[in-house]
């Protein structure tokens, strides 16, 4: 968009008069948003004919958006590729971890259990290292004579400025940071997260613990997994269907390009070798999901909000599969691992027959390529407490993530987490691509050959995000060719 936008607004509105309509405020706003030169005479006079129909000269935004949207809709069924390269390659999709709903109660022996589960989880990754030796647990480690030296393995209950509170299933305890300790545990300490659980080499002095370096359980270094198609995956996030701010034209044009692949040849074949499609929740706005959201929403009625993207989702082209996981936005249990999507409002998009719905985290392999998806409102919590970790450095955290080899490591802060039994947070497996949102800011990054992805948003900046001072970078798509895992972003603004 060139113009300025009260050169737009003026444009809008003495067109507008002249057609004898009265536009209110949002459907005004709404035609600034999607401002296109060209197509405003033809879409204002359809506006002018659909308020005629319904009896009223002021013109809603209900009006306003039943009209853009087709008319996107028409613009996006002009064309087609005419051969899709993906087609030719057949699917190879394997679910290798999806959480279904489990029955919780709040229980004190269930939580002492999940942090037991996450604790031996983390630390049998931390003694399978050949720097774990010699190990003491604890007790025994705060015996030892003086400088007597070792390592142990702790979960972080409390850092401060010169030491962390700590403790093992048996003991807890205070290790002192020294004084003139290196940078490189200085720069561990500020990664360091309460509750997680890491190795701690130790030396004796005057009966207590010093701190000599945090080793963290971490990811091994291995090669990036490629594959013999050149076929790729999309990975999108955060569309929030249903609020005032959905860039509804923006993932109109990521559709179209789906399908016909825009004005290029070198385009037309990326888009043309889209098989997968992820979108790692945050699919709709939802309802009620802060103090008073419904006066942000266009679409106020969640059943409404899954129609809606519905019938958006089923114009991608039948042959790309689409993969789904809930965020904080969406019709599911709010604690994480949320189980999929309500089947009342999954089965609208499932209903598509090439969407596939799953939990949050969750572990896909695609041709053997291993894709872990989590909608990310854990990040929050990290960018209270780590140190490099912010909303604008998505990438940060999710190396954390990965170094701390756990999701959510912080309990009873902002991210609410089923503690129970079993902690399902922990990255076990490890993944190839790491894919995440709800921070709105579209980043890529690698960490050992990691492929990190936060995919941004369709949404537009809201007030809350104003308040925060968040800027988000909507309507971006991160393509990754699996034959050579090559991340490319398409802007569709
Ligand atoms: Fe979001
Ligand atoms: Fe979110």
């Amino acid at each position: 968009m060139n113009q300025d936008k009260g050169d737009i607004k003026k444009r809008i509105l003495t067109e507008a008069t002249r057609l004898g309509i009265l536009l209110n405020p949002e459907a005004l706003l709404i035609l600034v948003e999607n401002y296109d030169e060209k197509s405003l005479p033809t879409i204002l006079s359809k506006i002018a004919e659909e308020a005629k129909k319904r009896n009223s000269v002021v013109v809603s935004r209900e009006v306003v958006t039943s009209v853009i949207g087709a008319s996107i809709r028409a613009e996006i069924s002009a064309g087609f590729h005419t051969h899709f390269l993906a087609k030719d390659v057949e699917d190879d999709i394997e679910i290798l971890k999806s959480y279904e709903a489990k029955q919780v109660s709040d229980d004190l022996e269930a939580r002492r259990q999940y942090f037991a589960d996450r604790y031996s989880k983390i630390s049998s990754m931390l003694r399978s290292r050949a720097d774990m030796s010699p190990y003491y647990p604890l007790r025994k480690a705060c015996s030892l004579p003086d400088r007597s030296e070792g390592k142990t393995i702790v979960m972080v209950y409390e850092k401060r400025e010169n030491y962390i509170v700590v403790e093992d299933m048996d003991f807890s305890t205070k290790i002192l940071i020294p004084r003139d300790c290196d940078k490189d545990l200085r720069e561990k300490i500020g990664r360091l997260l309460p509750d997680s659980v890491v190795g701690v080499s130790f030396y004796v002095s005057n009966s207590k613990l010093f701190c000599r370096s945090i080793i963290f359980p971490d990811v091994p270094i291995k090669k990036f997994k490629t594959i013999e198609e050149d076929i790729s995956v999309l990975l999108t996030s955060d569309i929030h269907y249903g609020s005032q701010k959905f860039s509804e034209k923006a993932f109109l044009r990521m559709i179209k390009w789906l399908r016909d692949g825009g004005v290029t040849e070198k385009e037309r074949e990326i888009s043309s070798r889209i098989k997968y499609m992820i979108i790692a929740g945050d699919l709709v706005d939802g309802v009620g999901i802060y103090p008073q959201q419904e006066k942000e929403l266009q679409v106020r009625d969640v059943e409404k909000q899954y129609g809606g993207l519905s019938n958006l989702l089923s114009q991608i082209p039948e042959h790309i599969k689409v993969i789904v996981i809930p965020g904080n936005h969406d019709a599911t249990l709010r604690a994480i691992p949320q189980p999929p999507i309500f089947d009342e409002y999954a089965e609208k998009l499932e209903s598509n027959g090439n969407v596939i719905s799953l939990s949050n985290p969750c572990m896909v392999s695609l041709h053997g390529v291993k894709f872990l998806i989590y909608h990310g409102t854990s990040m929050e919590d990290i960018a209270t407490f780590a140190k490099n970790a912010s909303y604008d450095r998505p990438e940060n955290a999710m190396e954390i993530m990965l170094q701390l080899r756990h999701l959510a490591p912080v309990y009873g802060s902002r991210t609410p987490i089923i503690a129970h039994g079993r902690d399902e947070l922990v990255i076990e497996e490890v993944p190839d691509v790491f894919h995440t949102g709800h921070v709105h800011v579209f980043r890529n990054g690698v960490y050992r050959e990691i492929k990190l992805i936060n995919s941004g948003t369709w949404q537009e900046r809201t007030r809350y995000q104003e308040q925060l001072g968040i800027m988000p970078t909507p309507n971006i798509a991160a393509v990754l060719a699996l034959k050579n895992g090559s991340v490319s972003q398409i802007r569709f603004d």
